[in-house]
């Protein structure tokens, strides 16, 4: 079956552990991901700059890749910018990334006698928008949830030097800036670059804190919206990025992939 490919859009390659879930949900498919990562990071933009921003590179992108789906693998171009892209997307299933703040309420609901603790940490964009204020409103009283913003850590994991060692030392030093007393009972990944240090978050904010990510939820839901899904057919995978080293940023998301156990089963 011939079918146009999925496109995965991120501000670098923190939107590739979204794309390793659609990958292990739709191993046939045919997927185009794109970082921008020469406008990177975009939590410390505006919100109007990275706005116009996304629609544009959405915009050259459904031009030259035609594809079936968007995924907004990320969770700050989605505070900024879904509205608008379902507008002028009508056609296509346009799918967001916002922060696991429901799945992590319930799973710590009850736990203890005291109201559960979460921590989530995302960029400033997200954290300040409607989208996620909205989102706080559903669960305001279920939960004590202290929000963490963590611009920072995004270059941090783009540099892709002493990633581990730098997280650890600059979530210390927020987290001590902030007044905050961990450990926390959940721990919520509000951007999807933050899966890749998720053991170094741990470190300092609960090392038997359960983590919840959007990869999951994301996933699943694009594969609900999708009328067709191929089957029959290998796994075809495309990078593109606005640097001028491509095939650097190929190989390092192949990488990175297989740092999340993507292609376990032998793809590449
Ligand atoms: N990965 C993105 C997110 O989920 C944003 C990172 C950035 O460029 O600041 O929010």
């Amino acid at each position: 079956m011939e079918l146009r490919p999925i496109l995965v859009f991120d501000s670098g390659f923190g939107g590739l552990s979204i794309l390793d879930r659609l990958i292990r949900e739709m191993p046939s498919e045919k997927y185009v991901y794109f970082g921008d990562n020469a406008f990177a990071p975009y939590g410390i933009r505006s919100t109007e700059e990275v706005q116009t921003r996304t629609i544009a590179v959405v915009r050259s992108l459904v031009n030259a890749y035609d594809p079936r789906a968007i995924v907004i693998a990320c969770n700050t171009a989605t505070s900024a910018a879904i509205q608008e892209l379902r507008t002028i997307y009508k056609a296509l299933p346009v799918i967001g990334t916002e922060p696991a703040i429901k799945p992590a309420v319930l799973a710590v609901e009850g736990i203890t006698d005291r109201l559960p603790r979460i921590l989530a940490l995302a960029t400033p964009i997200t954290l300040k928008e409607k989208k996620f204020q909205d989102l706080m409103s559903r669960f305001a009283g279920r939960a004590e949830i202290d929000l963490l913003p963590a611009p920072e850590l995004v270059s941090i994991i783009e540099s892709q030097t002493d990633v581990d060692e730098r997280a650890i030392a600059y979530l210390r030093d927020c987290s001590t800036k902030k007044g905050f007393t961990p450990p926390y009972d959940a721990i919520v990944l509000g951007c999807t670059h933050f899966p890749f240090v998720k053991k170094s978050i741990q470190t300092v904010f609960g090392p038997e804190a359960p983590v919840f990510d959007s990869s999951d939820g994301v996933a699943r839901r694009t594969k609900d919206l999708l009328a067709e899904i191929r089957t029959d057919g290998s796994l075809s995978l495309q990078f593109d990025c606005s640097s001028p080293n491509p095939d650097a940023f190929r190989q390092r998301c192949v990488s990175l992939l297989r740092q999340l156990g993507c292609f376990a089963g032998g793809e590449d």
